[in-house]
C-alpha cells in the first residue's frame, strides 16, 4: 500500500497533507486540477427560492438547490477524483460514483480542500484508462449577495416595488461557488440544464427551452445541451423581465431582456446586435452556434458585461439607451462568441488572446452599424490607451493564477490588440483575415495558446527576405513591460534609428524583461514626398539600423507599429516643411502620431516644446478634424511650455534657449518673442474654435507621466490668470480638462471666471478616472469582461 502510494505520488503529483489526522486519506493540493479524468457530459437541476412569487416562502427562502451528474472519462489510472467545489458556502448533501465498467467500484472518502476549493474523492478502487465514470453530487447553497457564482440582483417595478431577481456571474473562477465542477477552462463539456423556479419568474441560461410544466407554485423548465463549452460561461437568470426580439438573416432568435420599466430602452441594443452577429458570421467564416442569444440587463453587476455563450449579461447602463458605450459593450461581448467562447485561451495567463481580439473586433463590428466608422482611428486611440498603463506588467502574465483571485490589467485590453493590430499590418489585412478563420476553425470547441495563433499567421505569410519567426516576435512584445520608442537621427547615407524603453516601471510593479528591454521592431517609413509606405525590420540584436534615404523620412507611417518616434530637430523642421507642402500624402494617423509622440516626448523632456509648435502649426487647417484639433490644442501646450519658460529672467531663457531650443528664436510668428504678446500671437494662431463639431478627444493623447503632465498645466494655470481674451481662456480651459490634480479642479470651481460647461467636464473625466482606478484595485476577481476605454469614458 505504501509502496504503491508512493509510486502515484510521483506520477500524478498527489500528495499526503502534512497535517491530515487520518492519513489513509488522499488529498489533491496543487493550483491546478490534474489530469487524470477529463469531464464531457454535465445534467444540472437548480431549484432556486426566489421570493417575490406565489408560493409559500419557507426556511429554504433565498436559497438554491442543485444536483449536477457529470460523466467523466479516465485518462490515466487514478483512484482519486478531485473537483472544484466552495465547501465554505456550499452544502454538499450526497456524492455517489459509479463506473460504467466496474460494479463495485465506489467512493470511500470524500475530503475537502478549503482553501483550494477542491473535494477530494477517493475511490475503493482504481479506475482504468478509458472507464467511464458518473458523479452525482446534490447540494444547497444561499444566494449570495456579491455580485459573485450565483447571486441577487435588484430590479424596481412601475409601482416602486422592488424585485429581487437572481444571476450567475462565473469568470473566472466562480462557477464552483454555485456548483461542484471542473471549473478550469480547458475542461470543456456540454451542460444540460434544467430550472425549477417560483411560477410566473423569467427563467433563462444559454440554450433554448425543451419542455415546460408546473409543479405546484414551481415551473420545471429543460433546456437543450449546450455545445461544448468552459464552465465560465455557464449562467442563468432568474427574475423579473420583459424582452424584445428579432431574427437574424440565418434564423438566430434575438432577444433582449430588461427590467419591465426599462423594456423600451432596448432597441439600439436590439438592433445593433442582430447587424453585428451577421456581420461576424460572415467575416469569421463561421456561423453563431446556439440557436439563440439572449442579452438580460442588470443592475447589480460587477462589470460592463459578460459573454456567457447565449445570455449575455449586461450591466443596465452598459445596454438600455441609444449611446456609443451601449453599441461598443455588445459588439465586444458577440466577438466573444468567437474569440473565448468557440475559441478559448488553455488558461487564465493568456487571457489577453480573448480580451485583446474581443477589442480588435470590436471596429469591425462599429463599421457594420456604421459603414463611415473610421478604423484607423480606433487602432491609434487603443495605442495610446495602452501606452498609459504599459509598465504595470506583460500582457501574457496575470498575478494570483495561484490564489483563485485573478485579476487582468485593463493592458491585455489595449495592448492585447494593439499588437494584433501589428501582425495584421505585417501579413497584410487580407491574408490576416484567412489566418483568423483558419484559426477559429481549426481549434473550434477547443483551446489555444498563443502559439496557436502564429502558426495560423505563418501559414499565410508571404516569403520574405530577413524576416523573423511570429513566435520570437511576439516574445518580446507579449513577455515584457513597455514599448520601445525609435530615436531617429540623421546619418551620412540617410538616417540611423537606435531603440529604448523611455517608460519607467516602477516598483509597485513586477518587472518583464525577457528580452532585455529590445524589441524586434517592424519599421513602416515612409520618405518626404513619396506616398509610399516601406517595411523594414530593426531586430533587436541590431544596436542600431540605418536607412539609406535622400532627406528624412517619417518612422511608423500610418501608426501601424505600437512604438513611439522621436526625432532630431532638424528632422522635425524638414517633416514640418513637408506637411505643409504635401499635406494630402500622409495619413491621419501618421499626422496623429508625430503630433501625439512630439508632445509626449516634450512633455518628458527629451524633445524641446518647439518642435511641437514647429509639427503643429502646419496642421491647423487640417481637413481631418482629429489632426485639426489635436494640432491647435498642441500648440497651445506648446505655447504655455514656451510662455511659461519667458517669462522667465533673462539669464534662465537663455539657459533654456540654449539647451532645448534650436535654432533660438522663436519661428513662429514674429509676436511671438516677447513677453507682452505671447496672447496676440496665440490668437493669431489658433483661427477657429476648436469646437469644429469634432468630438476628438485630446485627453486620449496625452499620455505621460503625471509628473511630466503638470509641468504643462502648472503653464497652463499661470497662464489663465493673466490671459484675457475670451477664446484663448476657453483653449486653456480645454486642455485643463485632462486634469487629473484634485487640488486644482477645485481652485477652478470657485474661479467665477471660468465657464461651468468645461468645469463640469473636468469634474466628470477626473471621477470617472477615480471610478475606473476603484474597479481595478477591486475585491481581486478577473476583470477580463471589464470593459475599459478610456477614450470613451465620457
Ligand atoms: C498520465 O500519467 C503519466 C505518468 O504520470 C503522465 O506522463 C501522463 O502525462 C499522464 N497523462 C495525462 C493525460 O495526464
Ligand atoms: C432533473 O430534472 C429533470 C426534469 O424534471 C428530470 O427528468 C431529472 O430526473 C432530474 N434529475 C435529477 C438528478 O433529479
Ligand atoms: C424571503 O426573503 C426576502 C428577502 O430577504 C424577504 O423580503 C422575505 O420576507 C423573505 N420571506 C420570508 C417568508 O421570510
Ligand atoms: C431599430 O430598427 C427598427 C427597424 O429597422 C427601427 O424602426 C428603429 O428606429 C430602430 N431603433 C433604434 C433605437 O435604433
Ligand atoms: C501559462 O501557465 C501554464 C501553467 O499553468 C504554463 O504552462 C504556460 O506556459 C503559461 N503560458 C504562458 C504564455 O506563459
Ligand atoms: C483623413 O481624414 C479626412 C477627413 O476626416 C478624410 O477625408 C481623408 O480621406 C483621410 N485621409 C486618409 C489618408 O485616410
Ligand atoms: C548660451 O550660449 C551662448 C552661446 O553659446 C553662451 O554665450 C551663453 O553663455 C549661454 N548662456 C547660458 C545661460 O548658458
Ligand atoms: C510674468 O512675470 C511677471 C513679473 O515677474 C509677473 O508679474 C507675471 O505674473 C508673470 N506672468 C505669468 C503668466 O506668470
Ligand atoms: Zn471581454
Amino acid at each position: 500500500m505504501k509502496l504503491f502510494l508512493l509510486t502515484t505520488l510521483i506520477l500524478t503529483s498527489w500528495k499526503f497533507s502534512d497535517c491530515q489526522k487520518d492519513d489513509e486519506k488522499l488529498i489533491y493540493t496543487s493550483a491546478r486540477l490534474p489530469t487524470n479524468v477529463y469531464p464531457v457530459e454535465y445534467d444540472l437541476n437548480i431549484t432556486t427560492f426566489l421570493p417575490g412569487y406565489n408560493w409559500k416562502e419557507d426556511e429554504r427562502n433565498m436559497s438554491y438547490n442543485g444536483i449536477v451528474t457529470v460523466r467523466l472519462v479516465v485518462v490515466n489510472t487514478t483512484n482519486l477524483i478531485v473537483m472544484h467545489s466552495d465547501i465554505k458556502t456550499q452544502a454538499i448533501n450526497d456524492i455517489t460514483v459509479t463506473s460504467k465498467s466496474n460494479a463495485n467500484l465506489k467512493l470511500i472518502h470524500m475530503v475537502p480542500s478549503i482553501e483550494d476549493q477542491f473535494l477530494n474523492m477517493e475511490l475503493n478502487e482504481e479506475a482504468h484508462l478509458g472507464d467511464e465514470l458518473e458523479i452525482t453530487i446534490s447540494f444547497t447553497v444561499l444566494l449570495r449577495n456579491d455580485r459573485r457564482g450565483y447571486y441577487i440582483t435588484r430590479s424596481k417595478r412601475a409601482d416602486g416595488v422592488t424585485m429581487l431577481n437572481a444571476v450567475t456571474q462565473f469568470e473566472p473562477v466562480d462557477a464552483r461557488l454555485m456548483i461542484p465542477c471542473f471549473d478550469e477552462p480547458e475542461y470543456k463539456a456540454t451542460w444540460k440544464v434544467t430550472l425549477k423556479y417560483p411560477t410566473g419568474a423569467v427563467a433563462l441560461t444559454n440554450t433554448f427551452e425543451e419542455d415546460s410544466f408546473e409543479d405546484g407554485d414551481f415551473t420545471v423548465t429543460t433546456y437543450k445541451r449546450t455545445v461544448k463549452m468552459s464552465s465560465y460561461l455557464l449562467a442563468i437568470f432568474i427574475g423579473d423581465a420583459k424582452y424584445k426580439e428579432t431574427i437574424s438573416d440565418k434564423g438566430t432568435r434575438i432577444r433582449v431582456y430588461a427590467d419591465p420599466v426599462n423594456i423600451d430602452n432596448v432597441d439600439m441594443a436590439l438592433n445593433h446586435s442582430r447587424i453585428v452577429l451577421e456581420g461576424f458570421e460572415k467575416q469569421f467564416g463561421i456561423d453563431f452556434p446556439m440557436e439563440k442569444l439572449d442579452f438580460v440587463s442588470v443592475f447589480d453587476f460587477e462589470f460592463a458585461a459578460m459573454e456567457n455563450w447565449g445570455l449575455i449579461v449586461h450591466k443596465a447602463d452598459a445596454i438600455l439607451g441609444n449611446n456609443p458605450f451601449v453599441t461598443e459593450v455588445v459588439i465586444h461581448e458577440l466577438a466573444h462568441q468567437w474569440f473565448g467562447n468557440l475559441v478559448t485561451m488553455r488558461y487564465w495567463n493568456e487571457t489577453w488572446l480573448n480580451e485583446g481580439f474581443a477589442t480588435y473586433m470590436t471596429s469591425y463590428g462599429e463599421s457594420f452599424v456604421n459603414p463611415d466608422y473610421d478604423r484607423e482611428d480606433f487602432y491609434i486611440k487603443l495605442q495610446s490607451d495602452a501606452k498609459q498603463h504599459d509598465f504595470e506588467g506583460a500582457i501574457n502574465y496575470i498575478d494570483h493564477l495561484e490564489d483563485g483571485s485573478i485579476e487582468t490589467p485593463s493592458l491585455i485590453y489595449s495592448k492585447g490588440s494593439s499588437f494584433i493590430r501589428m501582425l495584421e499590418r505585417i501579413v497584410g489585412t487580407d491574408n490576416f483575415n484567412t489566418a483568423i478563420r483558419n484559426y477559429l476553425s481549426e481549434h473550434q470547441y477547443s483551446n489555444v495558446e498563443d502559439k496557436d495563433l502564429y502558426a495560423a499567421l505563418e501559414d499565410v505569410r508571404e516569403p520574405e527576405e530577413n524576416s523573423i519567426s511570429f513566435e520570437s516576435f511576439a516574445k518580446c512584445w507579449t513577455h515584457q513591460n513597455g514599448y520601445p520608442t525609435v530615436f531617429v537621427n540623421p546619418s551620412e547615407k540617410g538616417v540611423i534609428l537606435t531603440q529604448r524603453r523611455e517608460v519607467q516601471i516602477s516598483t509597485d510593479y513586477k518587472v518583464f524583461d525577457e528580452c532585455g528591454y529590445k524589441w524586434d521592431i517592424p519599421i513602416w517609413y515612409q520618405r518626404v514626398g513619396d506616398e509610399k509606405v516601406e517595411f523594414v525590420w530593426f531586430k533587436k540584436e541590431d544596436y542600431e539600423l540605418e536607412l539609406q534615404v535622400d532627406g528624412p523620412v517619417i518612422i511608423n507611417a500610418d501608426s501601424n507599429g505600437y512604438y513611439s518616434v522621436v526625432y532630431s530637430d532638424r528632422l522635425y523642421e524638414s517633416i514640418a516643411k513637408d506637411l505643409e507642402n504635401n499635406n494630402k500624402m500622409y495619413s491621419n494617423n501618421t499626422k496623429l502620431r508625430l503630433l501625439s509622440d512630439s508632445l509626449n516626448y516634450a512633455l518628458m523632456g527629451k524633445t524641446s516644446a518647439h518642435n511641437v509648435a514647429v509639427l503643429a502649426i502646419p496642421l491647423l487647417e487640417d481637413e481631418n478634424a482629429n489632426v485639426k484639433v489635436m494640432s491647435q490644442m498642441m500648440t497651445f501646450s506648446a505655447m504655455a511650455m514656451l510662455k511659461e519658460l519667458i517669462n522667465r529672467s533673462n539669464e534662465d531663457i537663455q539657459k533654456i534657449m540654449n539647451s532645448t531650443f534650436t535654432p533660438p528664436e522663436l519661428p513662429i510668428s514674429s509676436n511671438c518673442g516677447s513677453t507682452s504678446s505671447i496672447s496676440d500671437c496665440v490668437s493669431e494662431l489658433v483661427t477657429s474654435e476648436t469646437e469644429s463639431g469634432s468630438n476628438f478627444d485630446y485627453c486620449a493623447f496625452m499620455i505621460r507621466p503625471r509628473s511630466h503632465a503638470t509641468v504643462i498645466e502648472d503653464s497652463l494655470v499661470k497662464w489663465l490668470k493673466t490671459e484675457k481674451n475670451a477664446r484663448n481662456r476657453h483653449m486653456i480651459l480645454k486642455l485643463l480638462v485632462c486634469t487629473e490634480d484634485e487640488g486644482l479642479i477645485e481652485r477652478l470651481k470657485n474661479d467665477r471666471t471660468v465657464d461651468s460647461t468645461l468645469f463640469e467636464q473636468m469634474r466628470n473625466r477626473y471621477q470617472l478616472k477615480k471610478l475606473d482606478e476603484r474597479g481595478k484595485t477591486g475585491t481581486g476577481s478577473l476583470k477580463s469582461h471589464k470593459f475599459i476605454t478610456p477614450h470613451s469614458a465620457r
